[in-house]
């Protein structure tokens, strides 16, 4: 029984929903208790993870999840199916947050969208699907930055390794697709126990082996290796594909669904959290009581107490958000919005970054995914070709990049550091915080082979056309969020500060230039057959950059606002993810690490959250930090062991591990084909 359930309820709740589809054990609940051991704000990504980890691995304690988004079910097809990714996204529905950045005055004073998955399992169940890694380089120089911290080795690279392993389950591609897309592996990087799938379409398209060669053929060389700390070169990324049904796996199909009931794990859809309530009595150590959220858009409040901890998973916008709107951040912020201080922290929701990204675009003499689908191929409504994903990814290192002028351009980009440190905030630390991490990417990055731009193949555009996508990796401008109004259903304010530092503009450019000589070079060369954006009267470097300002958008990853960095930087978290300031608060999302990552942000979440879980875990009860968790019974050591243990087949390019997929139902009734173009990366 859950605490603070009567029979009646609970009975009443299990009719309510007995009738509808993805019923199970954990359905997303109607009605909650008074007060929990834990509450997770935020069901998205990160936050399932850790609602599902802690509430097997403690099973005395209680855990609630409260989320602002509704469960999804009435959009599970559009969710499940990859390719609606692309051909029928749930941007234009309630379960994205629809955010806009302020206007960006070095990108043609444009006001950018930046969508946010709200909906169970968030920003994962919206998504592009790539599965793909960040690398050691860039892992253990968020590690240094954490100086002697207590639990600074949590996030060096073997930990944080092995975590993003922990989280999938790796299948290979079928010997048909992994031939015709060029497909190179490693099984022995990937795991094979966690709840995520990790997998490939299962219907390829020949262009992505074309672009595959053509990348090599322009110096950025094919490599097998990318899922082992070494994310450069060119290849085909893993996709979160569930390959026994061709639907999308994410963190509510993997963490949430397949749960045995313990009665001590509730998820309450509907809720958007509005504050966290303190008892102030230690004015440096706030120790938060309870919950405030709003099941009805803000007309009416409630509050859940808090026995242990509140956890914030609302993602690089929520969680800052809501820490300033409960007194907690800058305070000439929170002053100017009318919210009252109760614990200064003036890091909150600085050090933003994100991943700035443009697109060329070319005819083609090619069907594509998105010619299928939008001139009514035969195969529009198969599922396997729905299954098909964008998958094609390169990351090119500053070499690639600048040639014989790496050098002198690190010693530019380190000339500007103190000329672009952030002048929107009134805190020292958090200027310090800017330049050690600016720093770090500088001499520890910008000179590795981590890529600097990433290189994305698009196949799925609505006029049948070809995009080459570069996209900025390790931003030197950093930005905010902020809030300008005491009232949480107000939206937080988005602002990247997108190319304040021609730095970030410089190598954006280069990477350009290297899209299009990707789509110049064979054999891609020969199936592109005009460049339609920005097109060939677009030639000298003031003409591109000018375009790229009027073109460009994010790849959907900000992260940073809620850094792990010392106190005296600008921190937000320490290294075991507590909020300075508080005594039972944490962070853990993609807000958390403090540099960009060279990676889409998917596998470095779940990595954040599977630590977040071991970390809370262990504090709380040493003997079960890994309980295993899809059984009610089983003994943690055992999982252990097996989820560190990836299977040992090594470059297995061909070889055919897939079932035969069942057959998918796909809803054409639902089939509302929203005529834009949509990047989903
Ligand atoms: C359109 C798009 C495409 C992307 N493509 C890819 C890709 O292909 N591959 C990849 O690796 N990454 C991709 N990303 C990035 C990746 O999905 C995100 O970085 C990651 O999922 C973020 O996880 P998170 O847990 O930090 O936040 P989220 O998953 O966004 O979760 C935050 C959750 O908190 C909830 N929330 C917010 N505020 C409140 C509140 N006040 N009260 C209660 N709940 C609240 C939100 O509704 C949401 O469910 C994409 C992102 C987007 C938006
Ligand atoms: C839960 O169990 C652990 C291990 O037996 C114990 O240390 C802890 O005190 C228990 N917690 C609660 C809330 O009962
Ligand atoms: C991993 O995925 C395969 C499908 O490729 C499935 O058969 C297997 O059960 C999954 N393993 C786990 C631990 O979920
Ligand atoms: C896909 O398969 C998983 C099991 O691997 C199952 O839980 C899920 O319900 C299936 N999805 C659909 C839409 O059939
Ligand atoms: C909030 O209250 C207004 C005015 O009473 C009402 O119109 C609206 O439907 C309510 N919103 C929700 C989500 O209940
Ligand atoms: C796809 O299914 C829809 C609805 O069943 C149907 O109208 C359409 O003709 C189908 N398209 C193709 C190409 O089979
Ligand atoms: C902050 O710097 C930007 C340029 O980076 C400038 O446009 C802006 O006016 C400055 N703001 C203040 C308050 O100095
Ligand atoms: C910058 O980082 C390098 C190491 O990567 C270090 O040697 C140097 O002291 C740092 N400089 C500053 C100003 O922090
Ligand atoms: C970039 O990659 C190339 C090819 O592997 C390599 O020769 C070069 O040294 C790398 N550059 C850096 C800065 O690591
Ligand atoms: C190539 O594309 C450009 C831009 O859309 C267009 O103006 C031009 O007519 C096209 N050329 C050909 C040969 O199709
Ligand atoms: C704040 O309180 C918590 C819980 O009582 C305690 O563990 C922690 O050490 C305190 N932190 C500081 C900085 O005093
Ligand atoms: C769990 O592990 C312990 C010690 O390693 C062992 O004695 C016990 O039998 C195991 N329990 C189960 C259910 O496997
Ligand atoms: C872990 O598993 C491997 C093989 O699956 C086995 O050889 C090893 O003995 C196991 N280790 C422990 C500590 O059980």
């Amino acid at each position: 029984m859950r605490p603070g359930f009567s029979a009646a309820q609970v009975v009443s709740v299990g009719l309510a929903i007995a009738h509808l589809p993805f019923v199970n054990a954990l359905a997303p609940r109607t009605e909650i208790a008074d007060s929990y051991d834990f509450v997770i704000v935020g069901g998205g990504q990160a936050g399932l993870v850790i609602g599902g980890r802690l509430s097997q691995a403690l099973k005395n304690h209680t855990v609630l999840v409260l989320e602002a988004g509704g469960n999804g079910d009435a959009y599970r097809e559009r969710i499940d199916t990859p390719a609606y990714s692309y051909f029928d996204s749930l941007w234009t529905t309630p379960l994205n947050w629809a955010y806009y950045t302020v206007p960006q005055p070095n990108a043609a004073d444009r006001e950018i969208e930046w969508p946010r998955g709200k909906v169970l399992g968030g920003s994962s169940a919206i998504n592009g699907l790539y599965l793909t890694r960040p690398g050691e380089i860039e892992i253990n120089a968020w590690r240094d930055l954490l100086g002697d911290m207590d639990g600074a080795e949590n996030w060096e690279w073997d930990s944080f390794f092995a975590a993003m392993k922990k989280s999938e389950n790796f299948t290979a591609p079928s010997s048909d697709v992994a031939k015709t897309g060029d497909i190179e592996w490693d099984a022995s990087d990937h795991g094979t126990q966690g709840p995520i799938h990790a997998s490939y379409p299962g219907y390829m398209f020949e262009q992505v082996g074309q672009w595959v060669q053509s990348l090599a053929n322009v110096g950025v060389a094919i490599s097998n290796q990318m899922y082992n700390g070494e994310p450069w070169g060119a290849g085909v990324s893993t996709s979160t594909i569930n390959p026994t049904n061709w639907t999308r796996s994410y963190s509510r199909t993997g963490y949430l669904d397949p749960l045995p009931d313990l009665g001590n794990y509730d998820v309450l859809a509907n809720a958007q959290v509005t504050r966290l309530i303190f008892d102030t009595s230690n004015k440096n150590n706030l120790t938060a009581t309870g919950v405030e959220y709003t099941p009805d858009g803000g007309n009416t409040t409630k509050t859940v107490k808090v026995n242990k901890e509140v956890i914030l998973s609302a993602g690089a916008v929520g969680s800052p958000a809501i820490l300033m709107h409960s007194g907690v951040g800058p305070k000439d912020v929170l002053s100017s919005a009318g919210v009252d201080l109760l614990s200064e922290l003036p890091g909150v929701g600085q050090h933003l970054q994100d991943h700035f990204s443009v697109t060329v675009t070319w005819d083609t003499n090619q069907e594509t995914s998105g010619s299928i689908y939008y001139d009514n191929g035969s195969q529009k409504n198969d599922t396997l070709y729905l299954s098909y994903i964008d998958d094609g990814v390169a990351y090119v290192n500053s070499t690639g990049l600048y040639g014989t002028n790496v050098s002198s351009t690190q010693q530019s980009i380190l000339a500007a550091m103190d000329q672009y440190a952030p002048n929107t905030t009134y805190d020292q630390g958090v200027v310090a915080g800017y330049k050690a991490i600016y720093n770090s990417t500088a001499t520890k990055i910008f000179t590795s082979p981590i890529g600097q731009v990433e290189i994305l193949f698009m196949n799925s555009d609505a006029n049948g056309d070809i995009g080459i996508t570069a996209a900025l990796q390790h931003p030197y401008s950093h930005g905010r969020i902020y809030i300008n109004s005491s009232n949480p259903m107000d939206y937080p304010i988005i602002d990247p500060n997108y190319f304040a530092n021609p730095s970030d503009w410089d190598i954006l450019l280069h990477g350009v230039k290297l899209a299009r000589l990707v789509g110049e070079a064979d054999p891609l060369k020969s199936t592109l057959t005009n460049e339609t954006s920005p097109g060939a009267a677009v030639q000298s470097d003031d003409d591109l950059l000018q375009w790229i300002r009027e073109a460009a958008g994010t790849e959907f990853h900000p992260s940073s606002s809620c850094a792990m960095l010392p106190r005296d930087q600008g921190g937000v978290v320490d290294a075991n993810l507590r909020v300075y300031g508080l005594a039972n608060v944490r962070v853990a999302d993609s807000s958390v690490p403090p540099t960009a990552l060279s990676t889409h942000l998917m596998a470095s979440t779940y990595g954040v959250a599977e630590l977040a879980a071991e970390i809370i875990s262990k504090f709380y009860n040493p003997s079960t930090a890994t309980a295993p968790l899809l059984s009610s019974s089983t003994n943690a050591t055992k999982t252990a062991n097996s989820t560190a243990s990836a299977s040992s087949s090594k470059k297995t390019n061909g070889s055919n591990t897939n079932g035969t997929p069942s057959s998918l139902h796909i809803f054409t009734s639902l089939l509302f084909v929203v005529a834009v173009m949509f990047s989903s990366l």
